[in-house]
């Protein structure tokens, strides 16, 4: 099944549900891995919305990428305590290491880094998250041992440390 098929099956699957925009959002992501920028069309004509209110709520949500990503997603939290507790010089550092501003895919297609906006684990300060796991008090080391894992040819996943 092609990808423009399977988004014209989850729009006829969550059109008619009330809010149904989110639900469909995040099916095409868990589905395609992304958000076709030439699907916000297909997207806007099935929930009778313009294109620029479903690219608003795409462009508002963090979590929708309108191209693919790497193989592992490495979010840092940019929210209030996390940049007390130095997630700033954290973030100049993994874009340094990485050779990637926000946004982009390391030329491995291992890694795409992301900002986040609290990650509900503030006590922990700097946080990231790896994929699905949360990094506590992450420092330039540890970011840099972190990724040295994830990139290992050898290791498919970091594992979480809270
Ligand atoms: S501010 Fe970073 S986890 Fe809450």
């Amino acid at each position: 099944m092609d990808k423009r098929t399977n988004i014209d099956q989850l729009i006829e699957q969550f059109k008619s549900l009330p809010g149904g925009l989110m639900p469909l959002l995040h099916a095409v992501k868990h589905d395609v891995g992304y958000i076709p920028d030439d699907s916000v069309e297909q997207i806007a004509k099935g929930f009778n919305l313009s294109r620029a209110e479903v690219h608003g709520v795409i462009s508002f949500y963090h979590d929708f990428n309108t191209s693919p990503t790497g193989q592992h997603c490495v979010q840092i939290c940019r929210a209030e305590a996390c940049q007390s507790m130095g997630s700033r010089q954290i973030e100049a550092h993994a874009k340094k290491s990485l050779g990637i501003e926000y946004g982009e895919t390391t030329k491995d297609g291992k890694v795409t880094l992301q900002p986040v906006y609290c990650l509900g684990n503030c006590a922990c300060s700097p946080s990231i998250r790896i994929d699905d796991d949360i990094h506590a008090r992450v420092s330039a080391a540890s970011f840099d041992q972190l990724m040295a894992e994830l990139r290992s040819p050898a290791t498919t996943h970091a594992g979480g440390k809270k």
